[in-house]
């Protein structure tokens, strides 16, 4: 049984994607989520982001912008020529060259798409593209049959979707489909909508569009008044078959839809809602995880689907209910989502072979034979030091230690003098370019001092805004993963570290953002660091 093979509804069935009630999934967490001020992500870490949504059954990666930079153009390349199951697009705007560089990126991809927008209301013809409708209504009909000659797969948006006239909104949707889109995405860029108005607009272009049978109507919902998920789901009533969204609601300003709540709320209201989508709903907690991780944006706790309170019955009266039957407060079960609960791992007694089939079920089974025996090592040094080990204990061992393999600067040992007599140091080993360099540095606090040592190994710009630490489990012997967010020059890069000690693992998340700044540096500005 593979992901692609589940149903929304959760059972074996295998699905019929020519099901007239079959939604696809368009993830836009590698475009438009990326979007969203400190959660850019480099080419690694998009791909893995790519590797697990096609784990979920995600139809669709929007994987990127690829005229945007450089960057984001060998992204989506890679991406593209990763990912095997799901169908891979490139944004574009209404530009021959934006069209192009899209082309270039997804050609190698089994499933290639070319996603081309331009903004149809009128606010945004006016001031933003200071052209009139007629202009922009050759414009949509050029930038498609152009997309549509180089590629199979053209999807087409106007942008701003909510807010156009409804007569020039279905003269574009028409001349669009007639150019060659075979998916129309109807967008709430600004999150305007209300659910039963732009179910209505759906309605409107399925009444009025005399081509639309020629196309699948997708939607893409901002969450600015928090309707993203209500509104897509309005529009699946109304004929919609796509639902754009993004892992943990991440993008611009307020978010996206939410990719996990559109999938459970399909998955768990069958009988008000009869759609199926090809997701495993089973991978939503990792990829949920992945996604916070790589980002630094943490998912609060009463967040629907992936918060950590989104199971957890506290009060006395809730516990009693869901012992005697778990439906009495529970409409989902935990493992529907892929949180088993606490799962005991291996203890230090475990040999690597069980190691690495363990890995294997986590999702990482496309791990280099020297990162299994790294991540074997520290896992051991980690079950000498805490009695129990879970799931997310070696999920966070396993990504810190991808983070830190090939790479110029290299954690090798800290030890710090903390307390409230003073003072704090730190006395830091770090190999830089292969080499063993040592320092001692005084902070205000350890943190400071563990920082002010990295810096004196490593003289650098970067200005430090944002360090985060969360506990990978309960207990006070729980790991600490900690996330810092860097800027240089207003390139920003998170980085992550995880371990039993929190300021070791502050060291390592700093030293893995360096790191990402110094690819940034041979990327765009050669002298952008000073090391
Ligand atoms: O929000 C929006 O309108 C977009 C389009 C590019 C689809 O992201
Ligand atoms: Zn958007």
């Amino acid at each position: 049984m593979t992901a692609n093979e589940t149903n929304t509804k959760g059972n074996d069935s295998p699905v019929d994607k020519s099901d007239p009630n079959y939604v696809r999934i368009f993830d836009t967490t590698l475009r438009d989520g990326e979007q969203s001020p400190g959660c850019s992500m480099n080419l690694e870490e998009k791909v893995r982001v790519a590797r697990i949504l096609e784990e979920l059954g995600v139809d669709i990666i929007e994987a990127g912008f690829p005229i945007a930079s450089n960057g984001d153009f060998e992204a989506v390349r890679e991406v593209a020529n990763t990912v095997k199951n799901s169908s891979v697009a490139g944004l574009a705007r209404a530009a021959h060259q934006d069209i192009d560089r899209a082309w270039e990126a997804v050609k190698g991809a089994k499933l290639p798409r070319i996603h081309t927008f331009l903004s149809t209301s009128p606010l945004h013809m006016k001031f933003k593209l200071q052209m009139e409708p007629d202009q922009v209504h050759e414009a949509v009909i050029d930038s498609v049959s152009y997309a549509r000659n180089l590629c199979p797969d053209v999807e087409w948006s106007p942008e701003d979707g909510s807010r156009t006239e409804h007569d020039f909104l279905c003269r574009t949707v028409e001349s669009a489909i007639r150019a060659g889109a075979s998916t129309i995405n109807i967008p709430d860029t600004v999150g305007y909508a209300v659910p039963e108005e732009f179910a209505a607009l759906i309605e409107m272009l399925f009444n009025r569009v005399p081509n639309i049978d020629k196309a699948v109507i997708s939607v893409h919902c901002h969450n600015d008044l928090g309707l993203a998920v209500a509104n897509s789901l309005a529009a699946v009533g109304a004929g919609a078959r796509q639902v754009e969204c993004t892992i943990n609601g991440i993008g611009e300003r307020a978010g996206n839809c939410a990719l996990e709540e559109i999938i459970m709320a399909l998955r768990t209201r069958q009988d008000v809602m009869p759609y199926i989508t090809g997701a495993d709903s089973t991978v939503i907690t990792r990829a949920s995880h992945l996604v916070s991780t790589i980002t630094g944006f943490n998912v609060q706790p009463n967040k629907a689907i992936v918060g950590a309170n989104a199971f957890a019955h506290e009060s006395g009266i809730h516990q009693d209910g869901v012992l005697k039957n778990a439906e009495t407060y529970e409409i989902m079960t935990p493992e529907s989502v892929g949180l088993n609960q606490s799962n005991l791992v291996m203890g230090k007694h475990s040999g690597s072979h069980a190691f690495r089939e363990k890995l294997k079920d986590l999702g990482y089974g496309n791990l280099g034979d020297n990162a299994i025996r790294d991540a074997f090592q520290r896992f051991k040094d980690l079950a000498d030091k805490k009695k129990e080990l879970f799931d997310e204990d070696l999920i966070a061992l396993v990504d810190d230690t991808i983070q830190h393999e090939n790479v110029p600067i290299k954690f090798v040992s800290l030890q710090v003098r903390a307390g409230s007599k003073g003072p704090q140091e730190a006395d830091l080993e770090l190999e830089i370019d292969g080499e063993l360099v040592k320092t001692t540095a005084r902070g205000n606090g350890p943190v400071d001092a563990t920082f002010n040592a990295i810096g004196e190994l490593f003289p650098h710009e970067a200005k430090l805004q944002l360090y985060q630490v969360h506990a990978v489990t309960g207990g006070t012997d729980a790991q600490a993963e900690v996330t810092v967010r860097l800027d240089e020059n207003g390139k920003t890069v998170n980085g992550q570290g995880a371990d039993a000690d929190t300021l070791v693992a502050s060291a390592r998340a700093y030293v893995h953002g360096l790191n990402k700044l110094l690819v940034k540096r041979e990327k765009t500005a050669p002298a952008a660091l000073s090391a």
